[in-house]
């Protein structure tokens, strides 16, 4: 290993998520947060994942856990699956995962530094501000944000060479992707860096050598969906033709209102308020469409669709019913 020493700021849904996963495959980790309250809140997070993880190990024990499609690859690979082995990594992470007020001791001897704290521009430029001057000199930052590019935070960093993305997916334990994403004052070595450590920590690295909005898969899932979900909200089609028109026409798995059914329809509306402002995501779509995007009806029709609860597969009922 290259690195040791990994801080993570943010305990929130992924902050956690990272943490975790950084432990369960050795790494010392601590989780830096801003007040007693974030604690409170980052715990239960963490117990859940010792849980998760538990559970999942116990499942990939079993005849139907065996298969690649749910395999959860962040945990163990297939060939050669050791569940003692796994457990104990899982209970030694919980056991060795600290919590951290103090800034200034969390980044003490750090290797690296994983910012995944809420995807607010000010406060993350405040976070780093107060970071850099503590900072070790060896230490390399990363950003976690999904829609912040990281040139804009790389000169309160103290550090723009040593400074760059490594974006995860949630459920980190399956959807086992970091995108790593230089910015253009990225010096390539710690570029090269973070695919290693990522790879250490069982994700499969994608290296998005320029900056991006959305990275590779936002930069192909979100206009997809946006555009599937178009196309009913103009009166063109219905769900169902239109998942049909995707899945038998290319061999897919799933349409994009069958996505929407499973990412549910409060992370849908989301999307869709978040991405169209990301510039660089639709801005070169948009000025070459001659229709281009109703953002407002999308924004009603999911809205209309969580009023009514019908929230996604989860509930039982998205665009699709589910038993
Ligand atoms: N949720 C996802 O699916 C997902 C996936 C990939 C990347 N991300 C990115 O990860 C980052 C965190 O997202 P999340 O979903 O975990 O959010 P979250 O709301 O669950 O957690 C945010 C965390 O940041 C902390 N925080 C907020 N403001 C802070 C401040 N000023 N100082 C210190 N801590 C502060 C909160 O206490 C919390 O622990 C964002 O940049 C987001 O774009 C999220």
């Amino acid at each position: 290993m290259g690195y040791r020493k990994v801080v993570v700021a943010g305990g929130g849904v992924l902050g956690s998520q990272i943490a975790y996963q950084a432990a369960y495959c050795g790494f010392d980790v601590t989780v830096w947060l801003r007040s007693e309250a974030s604690i409170g809140r980052a715990q239960p997070k963490i117990d859940n994942l010792y849980e998760e993880y538990r559970k999942i190990i116990e499942i990939m024990d079993t005849p139907e856990g065996k298969n690649p499609a749910v395999w959860a690859r962040g945990i163990a690979d297939l060939d050669g699956f050791d569940k003692a082995k796994c457990l104990a990594q899982a209970e030694n992470a919980y056991k060795s995962l600290k919590l951290e007020l103090d800034m200034a001791k969390a980044v003490e001897d750090a290797d690296l530094v994983i910012e995944s704290m809420a995807e607010d521009t000010k406060e993350k430029i405040a976070f780093y501000q107060k970071m850099a001057p503590l900072l070790p000199e060896k230490t390399v930052v990363v950003t976690n944000s999904s829609t912040l590019l990281p040139s804009t935070f790389a000169k309160y960093t103290g550090r723009p060479d040593k400074y760059l993305s490594l974006h995860f997916a949630n459920h980190i334990w399956t959807n086992n992707t970091a995108e790593v994403m230089a910015q253009p004052l990225t010096d390539k070595r710690y570029f090269e860096e973070l695919i290693q450590f990522a790879n250490e920590i069982r994700m499969v690295a994608l290296p998005v050598n320029k900056e991006k909005n959305g990275y590779l898969l936002n930069s192909l899932l979100v206009p997809f969906l946006l555009s599937g979900l178009d196309l009913y909200v103009n009166g063109v089609s219905d769900p169902e033709s239109i998942d049909k028109a995707w899945t038998l026409g290319t061999g897919a798995p799933r349409g994009p209102f069958q996505i929407f059914d499973v990412v549910g329809m409060k992370t849908a509306y989301h999307i869709v308020l978040q991405y169209q402002k990301v510039p660089g995501l639709f801005g070169p779509l948009l000025k070459k469409m001659m229709m281009p995007y109703n953002f407002k009806a999308q924004e009603a029709c999911l809205k209309k669709m969580i009023d009514e609860g019908k929230l996604g597969k989860a509930s039982g009922e998205g665009f699709y019913k589910y038993n």
